[in-house]
């Protein structure tokens, strides 16, 4: 069943964070939907704006209706991942999205604040959320002195302004981490004290709690990265993410959805280099296929234990109205 993001992030806030998960084709789907099912978990699935240009957003779209119908029990939301403008303004037309998310965080204050607001106005008439970002997600090196370390984090006092002035329901603020598979050297901690100060700061001004979006959440597990160099891989064996252990530490402050992909693609990557090393005569797709299923439905499941959201979904069902 297709909720809303506000629905979900209602019953899940301050507690645990729900898993926002990227999928591009059919094998990651059904692995996300069974993974999902296996731990009942609420999720939602992600759409970036590569996706919808992979093959055609319309499969995208098909995916998922599919998925609803051999899953029935499954509770989730659409959400477009990194929109642009023009992309917002498709999806909340489109019907089909639960929520939108317009990153317009690489423009001025004021501009991005402009841009913002207009893709609130068009997505709250139909009825759906908005998430913004504010501050830049970089790579924070472990031994940067703190105050350039801090440089492109999410300023609190900006961010309680930012809400004000956008009227955005969620947002997703740079705490630490970056994109992809190489965010550190060595391991990083969240940066917890601005997860806190946001929250502190939006309950000061009197504004309602807004969840926070963690993007760039994935682990990099050093075990995956070792697997796909062993299987003829060339990743930086230094590759480092996120300490899943600060996943619900993170979410008790407000952290309510936790965005994942690349840990996903190290999964991919693993399977298929690993079969195609050990059956090197094989031209078959399905096989690998069938095994990154199967290894993705794990993977999901974990990070939902991790995440906290692991068991929830009878209590998010009893909260859905009619
Ligand atoms: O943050 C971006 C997501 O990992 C989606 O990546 O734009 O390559 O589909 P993508
Ligand atoms: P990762 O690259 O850490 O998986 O982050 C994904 C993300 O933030 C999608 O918006
Ligand atoms: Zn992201």
């Amino acid at each position: 069943m297709i909720v809303t993001t506000a629905q979900l992030y209602k019953v899940a806030y301050g507690k645990y964070a729900i898993g926002a998960y990227n999928i591009n084709n059919a094998e990651q789907t059904m692995g996300l939907f069974r993974g999902c099912m296996d731990s009942q978990a609420p999720f939602i699935i992600q759409i970036s704006k590569g996706a919808r240009k992979y093959t055609d957003k319309r499969i995208l779209e098909a995916l998922i209706r599919a998925a609803e119908e051999i899953f029935p029990d499954a509770i989730f939301a659409v959400h477009l991942d990194h929109g642009d403008e023009q992309t917002c303004y498709d999806c909340i037309e489109s019907g089909f999205f639960s929520s939108v998310m317009i990153d317009a965080s690489h423009e001025p204050f004021e501009k991005n604040v402009e841009i913002t607001r207009r893709v609130v106005e068009r997505a709250h008439a139909k009825g759906l959320s908005v998430e913004a970002e504010l501050g830049m997600l970089g790579g924070v090196e472990e031994d940067i002195v703190v105050e350039e370390g801090h440089a492109c984090l999410t300023d609190p006092d900006e961010a309680v302004e930012f809400i004000k002035l956008t009227g955005c329901d969620s947002l997703a603020a740079a705490i630490g981490t970056s994109h992809g598979a190489y965010k550190f050297k060595g391991q990083q901690s969240l940066h917890f004290d601005v997860i806190e100060k946001i929250r502190d700061k939006v309950a000061a001004a009197g504004l309602p709690p807004i969840p926070i979006v963690m993007h760039g959440s994935s682990s990099v597990p050093k075990e995956e990265v070792m697997r796909i160099n062993a299987a003829g891989g060339q990743l930086d064996p230094d590759a480092c993410g996120v300490n899943p252990a600060e996943y619900l530490p993170a979410a008790k402050l407000g952290v309510t959805k936790v965005n994942i992909d690349t840990d996903g693609r190290l999964v991919w990557t693993r399977v298929h280099r690993e079969y195609f090393r050990d059956h090197p005569k094989e031209f078959d797709f399905r096989p690998p296929g069938k095994i990154f299923m199967d290894e993705y439905a794990k993977f999901i499941a974990e990070k939902n234990r991790l995440l906290g959201s692991a068991g929830q979904l009878e209590e998010v069902r009893k909260s859905i109205p009619g």
